[in-house]
């Protein structure tokens, strides 16, 4: 089983690739972990799709191959960070242009999401992904879905600390997204 994590943060000591990090050590032998690099994606223009550039060609193909997705993001002002956004706007177009009969990347393919931000633990944010990635046509797993807080102290040395109860709660959602894939 091939999972494809997708960061919707471009920071370098990102708290939310830390997450995915801890979660691809969790999970273990039980599925191919890859992580979907997008930091050379352009601006979604429509002048583009006539020809569509390698790198966006590159990033349809390696969504298509994955039976599944996880997003892990922060939040950006209570919404899904402009990063991502770009990305899905990427991905929900079809692969013949204009005829959606030809499907998308997206389409169909299982999905969950978790986050660390501030005192919300992206709580906004998911709840858009959760409507954004159902009107994409995705098998969305909405539940149950991660959301961290990180503390002042992981501020200042920027690296994720999980409690026990933490991790418990990231290696539920596994679970369930291990059996919500093949169900
Ligand atoms: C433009 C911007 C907007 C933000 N808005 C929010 C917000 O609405 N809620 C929140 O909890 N954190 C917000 N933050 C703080 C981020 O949660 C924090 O920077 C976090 O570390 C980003 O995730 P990362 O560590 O994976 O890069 C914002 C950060 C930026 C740069």
């Amino acid at each position: 089983m091939n999972i494809l994590f997708i960061i919707g943060s471009m920071r370098e000591k990102s708290f939310n690739r830390q997450l995915a990090n801890k979660t691809k050590e969790l999970i273990g032998n039980r599925a191919n972990i890859s992580y979907l690099d997008y930091k050379n994606l352009p601006y979604m223009n429509q002048d583009l799709e006539a020809n569509l550039p390698e790198e966006i060609k590159n990033i349809k193909d390696q969504v298509n191959k994955a039976d599944a997705i996880w997003i892990f993001t922060p939040e950006y002002n209570g919404m899904i960070p402009g990063v991502l956004k770009n990305l899905l706007d990427w991905l929900s177009r079809p692969w013949i242009p204009g005829n959606y009969a030809s499907g998308t990347p997206l389409k169909g393919k299982p999905v969950t999401f978790s986050g660390v931000g501030g005192r919300n633990q992206t709580k906004s944010c998911r709840e858009m992904l959760n409507i954004l990635l159902k009107r994409l046509g995705m098998k969305v797993m909405s539940e149950p879905s991660c959301g961290f807080s990180f503390t002042p102290e992981m501020q200042k040395t920027d690296t994720l600390e999980l409690t026990n109860d933490d991790i418990q709660l990231l290696k539920d959602q596994i679970d369930a997204f291990l059996s919500f894939i093949k169900s």
